[in-house]
C-alpha cells in the first residue's frame, strides 16, 4: 500500500493511523528546512495555491503561507471580504472561479462546518481544511501530534487531557480522533454545559474536575476559552471558569515533572492558563507553532503529490 494517497485533507476520521504517522514522518524532514540560511527546496516550484480565510487567523494563515513558500510554491491570499461574495457570488463558484485560473490546491478556513468538504466534492484542485465552524482543524491535530511525539519520543500509551469548551472546539474534536488512532489515552474536562453528551463514544474519558486528573498526565492541552459562551449561558462567568479550570502555577505543581503544556493559541492569558505557565519551562506552545510550519508543509507536499483519479473523465 502506498503510504499516501489523498487527494484533500478534509479531516483526520479519513486518514488512518498509517497515513497519520506518514505526515508526521514527511513533517519531520520538512523541519530541517525552516532552520536553514535559505529556507527553500523546491518541492513545490510551479504549483499554485489559494489561501481563503473566512474567519480570522493568525498560526494557521501565516504557517501555510509560509510552508507554501517555503517550498516554492505560488501563493495568494483571499479573504471573504473584498471578494466577490458580497456581490451574491456563491462560496463553490467563487472557488471554481479561482480554481479557473489552473490553481492546484486551495486552503480554506470557514465559520461553516463542512464548507471544505462542499468545496472538495465541486472541485478538481485539492482541498485542505485550515479550520470549519466546530467539526475539524486537522492540521492543528497533526502538528499537536508532532509536537507530542518530538518531546515525548512517542504518542502510543501516553495520557493527555484536553481541557475547556469541547463543544464548540474543533482542535478537540481533530486532536481526539489523532489522539485515539494513535494509541493516546485521552481525558476531556470542562464544565458540564462545554462537555457534548455521549463523547465518550469517541474513545475518551470525562472528567468536569481538572485537579483529579493533572497528576496522571503527560500532556495538558488547553483549549482557548470562547467568551461569546458566556453570553450564552454556558458559563456562570469567566472569572469562575479561571478559578476552576484554569492552568496556573499552583495546578503545575500537582502535574507530572516533565508534563507538556499545550494551547492551540490564541491564548486568553490570565483565563485558561496563567502568563508565568505560559511563558513557563513547560509550555510547549510556540513550539507548536514552529512546527506547524513543517507539518503544513508535508501536507501541502502529500496532497499535490496525489492525482484523484475519481474526479478524471
Ligand atoms: N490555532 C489556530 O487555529 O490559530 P489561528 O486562529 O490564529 O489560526
Amino acid at each position: 500500500m502506498d503510504k499516501w494517497s489523498k487527494h484533500d485533507l478534509l479531516d483526520l476520521q479519513t486518514l488512518s493511523a498509517e497515513e497519520i504517522e506518514h505526515v508526521l514522518e514527511t513533517a519531520k524532514s520538512f523541519k530541517e528546512v525552516s532552520s536553514r540560511e535559505v529556507k527553500k527546496v523546491p518541492a513545490l516550484r510551479g504549483k499554485t495555491i489559494v489561501s481563503l480565510f473566512f474567519e480570522p487567523s493568525t498560526r494557521t494563515r501565516g504557517s501555510f503561507e509560509l510552508a507554501a513558500k517555503r517550498l516554492s510554491a505560488d501563493t495568494i491570499n483571499m479573504s471573504g471580504s473584498g471578494s466577490s461574495l458580497s456581490k451574491g457570488e456563491t462560496i463553490v463558484d467563487m472557488a471554481k472561479n479561482i480554481e479557473a485560473m489552473n490553481v492546484d490546491l486551495i486552503i480554506v478556513r470557514h465559520s461553516v462546518a463542512g464548507v471544505p468538504h462542499k468545496l472538495a466534492e465541486n472541485l478538481n484542485a485539492s482541498v485542505v481544511n485550515a479550520g470549519d465552524g466546530c467539526r475539524s482543524h486537522p492540521t492543528q491535530a497533526l502538528l499537536d501530534m508532532f509536537t507530542i511525539k518530538d518531546k515525548l519520543g512517542e504518542i502510543k500509551g501516553k495520557k493527555v487531557v484536553i481541557v475547556g469548551d469541547i463543544l464548540h472546539s474543533r482542535v478537540a474534536r481533530s486532536n481526539i480522533v489523532g489522539l485515539t488512532k494513535l494509541g493516546a489515552e485521552v481525558t476531556v474536562c470542562g464544565p458540564s454545559t462545554l462537555i457534548p453528551i455521549g463523547i465518550e463514544q469517541m474513545g475518551v474519558k470525562v472528567s468536569y474536575d481538572i485537579d483529579a486528573v493533572i497528576p496522571d498526565q503527560d500532556v495538558i492541552m488547553l483549549l482557548r476559552l470562547q467568551k461569546e459562551r458566556q453570553e450564552e449561558h454556558y458559563l456562570s462567568s469567566i472569572r469562575e471558569y479561571a478559578k476552576t479550570f484554569g492552568f496556573n502555577a499552583n495546578r503545575l505543581k500537582m502535574a507530572k515533572k516533565d508534563v507538556l503544556v499545550m494551547h492551540p493559541g490564541p491564548t486568553n492569558r490570565g483565563v485558561e492558563l496563567s502568563g508565568e505557565v505560559a511563558d513557563g519551562a513547560r509550555s510547549v506552545i510556540l513550539d507548536q507553532v514552529t512546527n506547524g510550519v513543517a507539518v503544513r508543509m508535508a501536507v501541502l507536499y502529500l496532497t499535490l503529490g496525489t492525482k484523484d483519479v475519481s474526479k478524471e473523465e
